[in-house]
């Protein structure tokens, strides 16, 4: 088997595609560069563009969409991505597709959400190794362990879960509806996993009593509110916004805190002269090209699991039609009743 992103899968692309960098097809490609010129050096565009070209004629012949995270590289996000979104906005764009191909960029969890949605679609992920620290934190033994602490209170997991894990809680929850969802339980005792200081934050705003699991962002966990104090000494204008998967006291030192979509959208609509997004840090380089007049401080962390989709992995993808995600069926339609719950709550 060709593993994403070996030598192997190299050559074969080569002999398959003409992706040697050439004038003619970064004009080709001028219009989308156009949204990442801000970003990407040109010298980069001219390696990423034929790859760009192959990607997007080769979705049209397999009947393909590419959905991506806003983590995404920008030559992902502006050069291949039919939609792009936060976790949310993922899932319900799974649930439209026409095509009969999804193809994820994102991490492993949302390509299963995907095809938890979609069970009749052939869903692909470039790099099935793409996981993320919170799904990896809790298993559905966890869950029943947590229900048999505190019976009768409702489990609310948030979509970075396995499958199996949906499958035993009663609803999902993402960033951007965490509180609307929880306060929409019928018990004043609500169980939510596996993000710890999501829990933390969404106990903030809500009179119900939250007890969590205790798994961490790997990214988030890095922010530290020594660190943005130091920021708002230096740059006592600058506006700073924070996930909530950051830690309650770094959450407590941010204007605002939203999902990935709702932080994009605080940008775009105030349009502050000096922001610092208190997250992966492709998050500021996507939008960069459309807020000119932005200017985006540090800091900077990467998801490392995000960063293993690449251009190429996604090429190699629609080409020999891996990896697929499989879910089984009926674990899929016990996972698919807590994710579409959520969806109908929106
Ligand atoms: P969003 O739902 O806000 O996009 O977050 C997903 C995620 O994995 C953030 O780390
Ligand atoms: Fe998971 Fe954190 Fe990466 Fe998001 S940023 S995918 S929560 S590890």
């Amino acid at each position: 088997m060709i593993l994403p992103g070996s030598t192997e899968m190299k050559s074969q692309l080569a002999s398959h595609f003409d992706l040697e960098p050439s004038a003619a097809i970064f004009k080709e490609t001028q219009k989308i560069y156009d949204r990442a010129d801000r970003v990407i050096p040109e010298a980069d565009w001219l390696r990423y563009a034929p790859y760009v070209k192959a990607i997007n004629e080769l979705k049209k012949e397999k009947d393909a969409v590419i959905l991506a995270h806003n983590y995404m590289t920008p030559q992902i996000f502006h050069g291949v991505a039919d939609f792009v979104g936060d976790s949310l906005q993922l899932a319900i764009e799974a649930t439209k597709v026409k095509e009969q191909v999804i193809v994820q960029c994102g991490v492993h969890f949302m390509a299963e959400t995907s095809k938890i949605l979609s069970p009749e679609k052939t869903v692909l992920i470039p790099d099935s190794k793409a996981g993320c620290s919170l799904a990896e934190s809790i298993t559905a033994k966890d869950i029943e362990g947590m229900r048999a602490k505190y019976p009768g209170a409702p489990v609310v997991s948030y979509v970075n879960t396995t499958a199996e894990v949906k499958a035993a809680s009663d609803i999902c929850c993402t960033s951007s509806n965490a509180v609307d969802i929880v306060n929409s339980m019928d018990s004043d005792l609500v169980i939510m996993t596996p993000d710890g200081h999501l829990a933390q934050n969404v106990a903030k705003e809500t009179k119900k009593k939250i007890v969590y699991w205790e798994g961490e962002c790997m990214v988030h966990i890095e922010f530290k509110a020594d660190e943005l104090r130091e920021y708002r000494k230096y740059e006592p204008d600058a506006v700073i916004i924070a996930h909530p998967e950051c830690p309650v006291d770094v959450v407590a030192e941010a204007d605002f805190s939203g999902s990935t979509a709702g932080m994009i959208n605080y940008v775009k609509e105030n349009k502050p002269e000096k922001v610092l997004l208190v997250t992966e840090c492709s998050m500021g380089s996507n939008i960069a090209d459309e807020v000119p007049e932005v200017h985006f401080l540090g800091p900077c962390n990467l998801c490392p699991h995000m960063q293993k989709i690449t251009l190429e992995k996604i090429l190699w993808s629609l080409h020999t039609m891996t990896e697929e995600v499989i879910v089984d069926p009926d674990m899929a339609v016990k996972a698919r009743l807590a994710v579409q719950r959520m969806i109908d709550r929106k």
